[in-house]
């Protein structure tokens, strides 16, 4: 059984619009440029994230805002830059890319309160800031797990891989 099967075809919907949303209006293809962990990029790390934390709301029968979770999942990491280049890359990266992520989230597109949580303290608790809202701890768990899914290159948490079957 694949793992996306356990999400419903509006679920399913609702992630391609957003994501289409998203592409039409910023520049979040630029993040496939850019590697995150282990051969992930930063754009597939994202869609990870948004498919991983729709599933875990469902496990755990949360009632969510869906559009805002995808939305701040697919933009969590928008920070433009591969934080690989010393040269490019600000000191302190882990530390600050949730703020530059924002900033350049707000530049392109209207982002909600909950996208907000979800952007600015999903590093916590690196950052000592932690989520305010649901969908922002939802995200938080999301991406350490997906993390070291993508360093341990554990196929099966691919969400590219799961939403194209
Ligand atoms: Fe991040
Ligand atoms: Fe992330």
């Amino acid at each position: 059984m694949t793992a996306h099967k356990k999400l419903s075809i509006s679920q399913l919907k609702l992630f391609d619009c957003t994501l289409a949303q998203l592409i039409k209006r910023t520049h979040i293809l630029e993040s496939k440029d850019y590697i995150q962990h282990g051969n992930t990029s930063i754009f597939d790390h994202c869609l990870n994230v948004a498919i991983i934390s729709l599933k875990l709301a469902c496990f755990l029968k949360l009632a969510v805002d869906e559009k805002s979770l995808i939305t701040g999942a697919l933009l969590h990491d928008y920070f433009l830059y591969d934080w690989h280049n010393k040269q490019i890359s600000p000191s302190w990266h882990g530390f600050k890319h949730p703020a530059i992520a924002l900033a350049n989230a707000r530049r392109d597109f209207p982002i909600n309160k909950i996208e907000t949580d979800i952007i600015i303290n999903h590093m916590f608790p690196l950052t000592l800031h932690c989520p305010k809202t649901k969908e922002g701890w939802l995200i938080s768990v999301a991406d350490k797990f997906c993390s070291i899914a993508e360093v341990f290159k554990l196929q099966k948490y691919q969400a590219r891989q799961w939403h194209s079957k």
